[in-house]
């Protein structure tokens, strides 16, 4: 059977978004390796801008979906990823004058980002298992993706009551 367009169109969308930003992790974590600060700061800061709409999706319309095919505490540690690395975000541009990172900071910015990579290569495949998913379904994902898009929140703007599961 054929694919019908609103789930290729996620699909593309889906891992375009992923690679992207793991992308996008890559360039943070070596930045943090070679401790450029201000570089780090950057990165961030385009993390914190292309990453929003899509963490909005994942967050409030994608992984929701998820919970009927996987088992809850991989859903869980999804969320949790995304906390990590809006964690470290939020602490790489909130660092007031940017050189107050210590040494410290930067093994756990490093190790926070590191999960964050491994999440994003992770949750990229994640669609892939969507075949269960109806027509319906994907277009209505399809639409909301679309509307994060448009939207296009920064990711320290989503906030954290979205992120947080139940614990
Ligand atoms: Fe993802």
């Amino acid at each position: 059977m054929s694919m019908l367009p609103a789930s290729r169109y996620l699909s593309q969308a889906f891992q375009s978004d992923h690679a992207c930003l793991e992308q996008i992790a890559n360039n943070l974590k070596e930045a943090l390796c070679n401790r450029d600060i201000i570089g780090a700061r950057e990165i961030a800061n385009e993390l914190d801008r292309k990453a929003g709409a899509h963490i909005a999706f994942e967050e409030i319309d994608f992984y929701p979906v998820l919970t009927s095919y996987l088992p809850e505490q991989q859903i869980e540690k999804l969320y949790l990823d995304h906390i990590a690395g809006l964690a470290a975000i939020e602490l790489i541009l909130n660092s007031n004058p940017p050189n107050e990172i210590d040494q410290r900071q930067i093994k756990t910015l490093t190790a926070h980002v590191n999960a964050f990579e491994m999440h994003v290569a992770e949750c990229g495949k994640l669609f892939s298992s969507m075949g269960a998913l109806s027509s319906i379904r994907l277009q209505d994902l399809w639409e909301r993706l679309v509307y994060w898009r448009s939207k296009a929140p920064r990711w320290t703007e989503i906030g954290e009551r979205q992120l947080t599961p139940e614990l």
